[in-house]
């Protein structure tokens, strides 16, 4: 009996000891319901903890990310290398590297990682500003330099080996932020 106690005293301080280390890493808010979460439903995905309101909740979440184009991509690894790689054409590319002249670089590769991530279906929503927002700011900035940008991430994804289908998904993706970032209408259907 005093062995049972002192085991449930024991596993009750491991279990004390890790909910506090990840404490301040787990989100308090259910991802899918928007309510409060209750602590012990979780899941790990990427080695971060992530809470949900229900275990219906939590499948769904899970489900989601199993099935996203993030996930098939190759995650947060892959997104970061193909980001890393595509703004080293940009910054080469004579037709389109003076907009970023100024512009802090280190910023925009974690901005572009996390917007990226966000739109394949990544577990993190994009914070930042709308694309609109983001470059309304850019004098002269048209077609011709958004398809540069486009083409870089073509290029990119196929020199890194991406499948076919999976970077034309990309593209897509890339392609419906058009009239956002050129401040445009969109062309009514
Ligand atoms: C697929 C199209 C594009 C996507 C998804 C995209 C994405 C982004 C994102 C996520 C940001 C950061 C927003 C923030 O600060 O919260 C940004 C900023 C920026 N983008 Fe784009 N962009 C695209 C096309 C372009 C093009 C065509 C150019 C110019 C050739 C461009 C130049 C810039 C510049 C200069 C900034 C920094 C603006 C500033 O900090 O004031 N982007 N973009």
């Amino acid at each position: 009996m005093k062995f049972v106690s002192s085991l449930i005293v024991s596993c009750a301080a491991v279990l004390l000891a890790s909910s506090s280390l990840n404490a301040e890493e787990v989100n308090k808010v259910c991802p899918i319901s928007g309510k409060p979460v209750n602590p012990v439903i979780t899941t790990v995905y990427e080695g971060q903890t992530y809470a949900f309101a229900e275990d219906a909740c939590r499948a769904k979440w899970v489900a989601a990310r199993e099935s996203s184009l993030y996930h098939k991509l190759g995650g947060k690894a892959a997104i970061d290398a193909a980001v890393e790689s595509f703004y080293k054409k940009v910054l080469a590319d004579d037709r389109i590297k003076d907009f970023f002249s100024d512009i802090n670089m280190t910023a925009q590769r974690r901005k572009q990682k996390a917007f990226l991530s966000a739109a394949f279906g990544g577990p993190t929503p994009w914070t930042g500003k709308d694309m609109r927002k983001a470059h309304e700011n850019l004098p002269g900035l048209n077609e011709t330099h958004f398809n540069a940008v486009a083409e870089n991430l073509q290029k990119t994804l196929e020199e890194l080996k991406v499948p076919k289908d999976l970077i034309d998904q990309v593209m897509t993706i890339a392609a419906s932020t058009k009239d956002d970032v050129l401040n445009r209408k969109p062309k009514a259907k």
